[in-house]
């Protein structure tokens, strides 16, 4: 298929402008293998590996998988007993990874150690003062979340209707544009819109090759736009996650005037393991983005770099054909 070219691309060596977003639990080799093996962005979740050597190990796993170009992300989050970021850092460019997706808190405390090693670094952020704050400090591409994205939107609300214009006006450097996207329409969008490509994480959760339980691909499918929650808001660290029981919970205890304390054991991260692990969809929260009412199948995650690729080449023509242009 014809690479669909764009700064990102071309600044990346990729082909085509789709990324597959980090994503706990999910971004192993064989899914970001997939997806760059189909001329895409595949990422490795750094921390999805319990050790630096683990990932390492992951990281070679995934090279053997691809030879095309496929990244890891970092996501750095302020936290009581944080990871020895350093070392997982240290492990990818001595695994000899040239492309990091950093995301949580700002890239710049790292970004002296990337520039040393080649690295290309994309930052996800949720707002176009960062973005513009991560050019600054030297990233070489921006992805932008928007409020419709799976986990973290920040609070700000913007959807990407707005944020992504918004962030072309204000950044020199490539962007793409996240949260939101699981077809060829929204790729044709996100490009109108002035970004240079996409950022899927739900889509991509749901593919084949995501190592989750098939429960949780199906009820993906089920579920349509309205199907989300947005907990720890009055916290300031919302995170939009999939709908149920528990999600209902913890909104009504904080909503309630509840503090962390009290929905501590409902959030722990071994209950949204079991999900993905077991397929008990009640059994603690997950994160899924409002895009799920897009989504309807269960395709290889290839087949859907490869259609929305070919859907967003076919809606750009189709838009000008039916208004004559
Ligand atoms: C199950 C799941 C886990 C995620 N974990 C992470 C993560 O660890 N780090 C991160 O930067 N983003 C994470 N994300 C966010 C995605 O990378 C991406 O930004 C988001 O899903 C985009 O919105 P979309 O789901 O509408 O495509 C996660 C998303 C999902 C669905």
């Amino acid at each position: 298929m014809t690479a669909l070219r764009t700064p990102f691309t071309e600044l990346l060596g990729i082909e085509h402008p789709v990324v597959q977003g980090g994503m706990m639990w999910v971004g192993r080799a064989e899914l970001a293998a997939a997806v760059s093996e189909a001329g895409g962005l595949g990422l490795v979740t750094a921390l999805t590996q319990p050790t630096p050597a683990d990932l390492a190990a992951e990281i070679a796993r995934t090279r053997k998988l691809t030879d095309k170009p496929f990244g890891v992300n970092l996501t750095t989050l302020p936290s009581i007993n944080p990871p020895p970021y350093d070392e997982y850092r240290r492990a990818i460019v001595d695994s000899g990874v040239t492309i990091v997706e950093t995301a949580g808190s700002s890239p710049e405390p790292h970004m002296d150690f990337f520039h040393e090693h080649g690295v290309r670094v994309i930052h996800k952020c949720t707002s176009v003062r960062h973005a513009v704050k991560a050019e600054r400090v030297g990233v070489a591409a921006v992805s932008i979340d928007g409020f419709e994205c799976a986990g973290h939107p920040g609070e700000d609300d913007i959807p990407g209707l707005v944020l992504v214009p918004a962030t072309a006006d204000a950044l020199s450097i490539p962007f793409i544009a996240s949260g939101g996207f699981a077809d060829g329409r929204g790729l044709a969008a996100a490009l109108v819109l002035g970004a240079d490509g996409v950022n899927m994480g739900t889509r991509f959760l749901c593919s084949a090759e995501s190592p989750i339980a098939e429960e949780v691909k199906r009820r993906i499918v089920a579920a349509t736009e309205l199907d989300t929650n947005l907990i720890f808001r009055p916290l300031r660290n919302t995170a939009r996650v999939a709908k149920n029981a528990v999600s209902d919970e913890v909104v009504r205890i904080l909503n309630g005037g509840g503090s962390f304390p009290d929905v501590r054991d409902l959030v722990a991260g071994s209950r949204g393991r079991r999900v993905f692990d077991e397929g008990d969809l009640e059994a603690g929260i997950w994160s899924a983005g409002l895009v799920q009412g897009l989504i309807h199948d269960v395709p290889p995650a290839g087949e859907i770099v490869t259609r929305v690729v070919r859907e967003a080449r076919a809606a750009l023509g189709a838009v000008l054909a039916k208004f004559g242009g």
